[in-house]
Parts: C-alpha cells; structure tokens; sequence
C-alpha cells in the first residue's frame, strides 16, 4: 500500500485539437492540425474530435465526479486570435472563461497550456516557427489569456513538447524541416517559453507556469563506452537541451556540441541573452510514456538503417545515435515499450538536475477498448498500466523527489495525434468510431471508477 501526500495534486489531461472538434465554430480559424497532410484517411481527423467544445460541462460534471483537483487542457490559439494575431475573437475568448468557472465551480484547478502543437495556420503561413515574428504572436496571445484569466487561473505551462515537436517535425508539423532552420526554431520556441514566465509573473498575482516536454530517459543499448556517448548526447538533445535552456537559461555544452558538429548556428535577437538568464519556472511538468534505448551507429548503419521502436523518428538523427529495441522492456498493442521503472528513474534524475516540484501531465496508456452491450469498458490493462507508474511514483516521492501530482492521459477518450479514436487513453469512453462521430455518448470505464477510489483514500492498493 503506498498513500499519498495529503495535497497530492490528482488529476487529468486533455489538448484542444484532439478533443473540442467545432474546428471552424463560433469564429475559430485553422491551426496546422486542421490543414495537415495525413498518410492515413482511415482515421478521425480533429474536425468534430470528442466534441468537448459542446460537451464541456458534461464531462467536467463526470471529471469532478471521478474526484480530480486539477485539470489540464489547453487553448487553441485560433479562437482567441483566429488569424494567430490582429483581433480577438470574444466567442473564443469567452469560451475558456466558462471552462475555467466551471471547473472552479467543482474546486478543480485549472492547469493551462498555452499551446498543443496546434499553432495557426495563418502564423504557419509566414514561416511559423522559422519566423521571429511567430514569437511576438504568441506573446501577445499569451499577454492576452493571462490578463482574461489569470484572476481565476493560476497555473500555467508554456508550449506542450516542444521537443517532440521537433524531432518528429513531419508527423506533429506536417513537413520535414533543415537541421539549421529546426534549431533555429528551437531557439524562437524557447524564448517564446521565456517571455510567458516573465509575463505570467508580471501579470497573474501569484501565478505559477513551467516548461512541458516530452521526457525519455535514454539509455545506452550496451556498457561499450560509444553506446554510452551515444546516450550522453541523445539525451542531451532529446531531454536536457530544452529543460536547461528553461531552467539554467543556457545552450548545454553537449547540446552546443551537437549542434557545431552538424553547422548549425542559431542567430540571437539582442534582447535574447537577458531573457534567457533571468526567467525562470516555478516547476516542472513532465509528460512521461516510455524510456528510450540508443547504441552508437556502425559504419555499415549508414544513415538509414537499425530504426527499431515507436520512437524512431527521433532516434535517426544524424549517425550519433541509433535507435535499439530494449529487450527488457515489454511492449504495449501499438508498439510503445512500458518502462515504470523508467518513470522513478526519471522523475531523479530530472530532480537532481533541476530542483523544482514536477508535475506529471501525461502518462497513460493508449489501447483499443471494447464497449460491452450493457455499457461497461473493462479495462483492466489500463489499470494495470497506471498501477505500475503511480507505484514508482509513490516510490519517488519516498526516495526524496518532490512530485506534487500526477495528472495521466487522458480525462476523456480523444483523437490520438497519428493513430485515431481507436487508440483510446481516457477514463470516460467517447463511444464513436473513426468515421461515424454517433452521438457521442460518455461511459465510464472500468478505470473511471478505480482511480476514483484512488484518488479518495490517496492510498494505492498494493
Ligand atoms: C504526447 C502528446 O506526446 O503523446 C499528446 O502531448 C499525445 O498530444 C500523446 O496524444 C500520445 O500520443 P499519440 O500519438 O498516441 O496520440
């Protein structure tokens, strides 16, 4: 039996695009998720999603029923600003505002993201990231949130993944993008990241904000002492160069190495230097689904070869590293390896390097549920999954890590990013299918009602 700090923050996670559908509604204009190129047609697009836009106050009625004290969701930058700057839209605006008076009506604490991977089209137009330009967008949007909601909404987080962003730039973006204009957009990503902080401390009484990346720890495929450079600099560039950036307000050394060794050199606006020392986040929200396995490329690997797991993509950088299956890891349905194990590790080292309270705000499973006649998702390898992550995360706190919450993906049953409906996370089954949005009933899973109880006695049943 593991129990839980009294305050511990129990909670769940949502993005816009993935759930609110109503793409096009109440004055809202297109983010690159709607205009993006798919490979697959066969799945849901966010066009109608879970149509949380409609359903708000049912599912944050089921959500407080579950017992959660804080949600995450995020903004969509083009209902607030359809053309990503110029006018606001009042509907859009006015529309979060009754989010977050709903979920204080429940005593549930709202947790904003400024951005999911849906940045507008329009901004896309001009370059997005590539474009110092974007950067002023999105501070003036965030200025604009924080001044709308910040009386009611404390807590903040910037730009979701930027890193995964990045290195799986085609699936998340839709294009492939240059190693120099990539990390010219890492640059503009981060000091858009640090203008909220400031911003969120000048504007918001009291408000708290913090990075949120993607974190895997990576491991060396073997003890030969290449896999472990391998490892050193994956991390460095998967993990740390963007935690550093927030936290310590600098280029890493492995990083910087990294980046001299492929020419890539980023160009500094004057002001970037300042920025970048002297604004800093409250804490740290971590999104944690697996751990990744590299080894050192052999001359014959050339540049395409070895690509092993789910998180290929990100491993096939540039001969420095290469992707290795982990044969101690088992796998989930859609190919991701299962690291609990990996999560207390995690949850260390990131609290060594840093020293801030971390929040996870994703972590979960995604899986292919069956809905029964009689209305029931017995999803007992949901349960399963989270059992294991929330024990190493009651095994964390223990060895000294100060976690403050732990809010899994996903409240509800969304549109994955590349994989459909039918890769379902949530704790309250959305009954559609791919193509036929139905009529969108809620059922509570299996799940719903065991981390009801969880979150209850704070103790997790051994
Ligand atoms: C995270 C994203 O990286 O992974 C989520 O922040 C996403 O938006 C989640 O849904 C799971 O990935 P997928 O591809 O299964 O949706």
């Amino acid at each position: 039996m593991t129990t839980f700090p009294k305050n511990f923050l129990w909670g769940a996670s949502i993005s816009a695009h993935q759930t609110e559908g109503a793409y096009k509604s109440d004055g809202k204009g297109l983010s690159v998720q709607d205009t993006r190129q798919r490979d697959n047609h066969d799945i849901a697009d966010f066009t109608v999603a879970v149509d949380h836009y409609h359903h708000f106050k049912e599912d944050i009625r089921l959500l407080a029923e579950m017992g959660i004290k804080v949600f995450r969701f995020s903004i969509a930058w083009t209902r607030i600003f359809p053309e990503g700057r110029g006018e606001i839209n009042d509907l859009g605006l006015q529309h979060y505002s009754d989010v977050i008076d709903e979920l204080l009506k429940y005593g549930i604490q709202p947790y904003i993201t400024l951005n999911h991977f849906d940045l507008p089209q329009a901004l896309e137009d001009e370059g997005g990231w590539s474009n110092r330009s974007t950067v002023d967008a999105f501070v003036h949007y965030a200025e604009t949130v924080f001044e709308a909601y910040g009386d009611r909404a404390k807590h903040w987080l910037t730009i979701n993944e930027p890193n995964i962003m990045l290195l799986v730039d085609k699936k998340i973006l839709g294009k492939d993008i240059p190693l120099q204009e990539k990390y010219q957009q890492f640059h503009h990503l981060m000091i858009a990241e640090k203008y909220a902080f400031k911003r969120c401390h000048e504007l918001i009484e009291d408000g708290k904000i913090g990075p949120v990346p993607n974190i895997s720890l990576v491991y060396p495929a073997t003890s030969k002492p290449m896999d472990n450079q391998a490892a050193l600099y994956f991390n460095s560039v998967r993990n740390w160069a963007y935690l550093d950036f927030s936290c310590f307000g600098r280029y890493n050394a492995v990083f910087k190495d990294y980046l001299n060794r492929n020419d890539v050199s980023i160009s500094f606006a004057p002001e970037d230097q300042e920025l970048m020392e002297n604004h800093f986040p409250d804490f740290v929200a971590m999104n944690f689904y697996t751990t990744v396995t590299v080894e050192k490329p052999t001359e014959r690997d050339g540049m395409a070869n070895g690509i092993s797991d789910q998180q290929s993509e990100d491993i096939m950088e540039w001969g420095f590293y290469k992707g290795f299956t982990n044969p101690y890891l088992k796998k989930n349905e859609f190919n991701w390896t299962i690291d609990p194990d990996g999560l207390k590790t995690t949850l260390q080292t990131l609290y060594d390097r840093y020293h801030l309270p971390i929040i996870i705000t994703e972590n979960g499973l995604g899986a292919k549920d069956e809905l029964t006649e009689d209305g029931k998702i017995h999803d007992a390898y949901r349960i399963n999954y989270l059992q294991q992550h929330i024990e190493q995360c009651g095994s964390a706190i223990e060895a000294g890590v100060e976690l403050i919450g732990y809010s899994p993906w996903s409240a509800i049953d969304l549109v994955s990013v590349h994989e459909g409906i039918s890769k379902r996370y949530g704790f309250i089954y959305v009954d559609r299918t791919e193509h036929d949005a139905k009529e969108m009933t809620r059922y509570k899973k299996d799940s719903f009602y065991w981390y009801q109880t969880l979150i209850e006695t704070n103790q997790l049943p051994s």
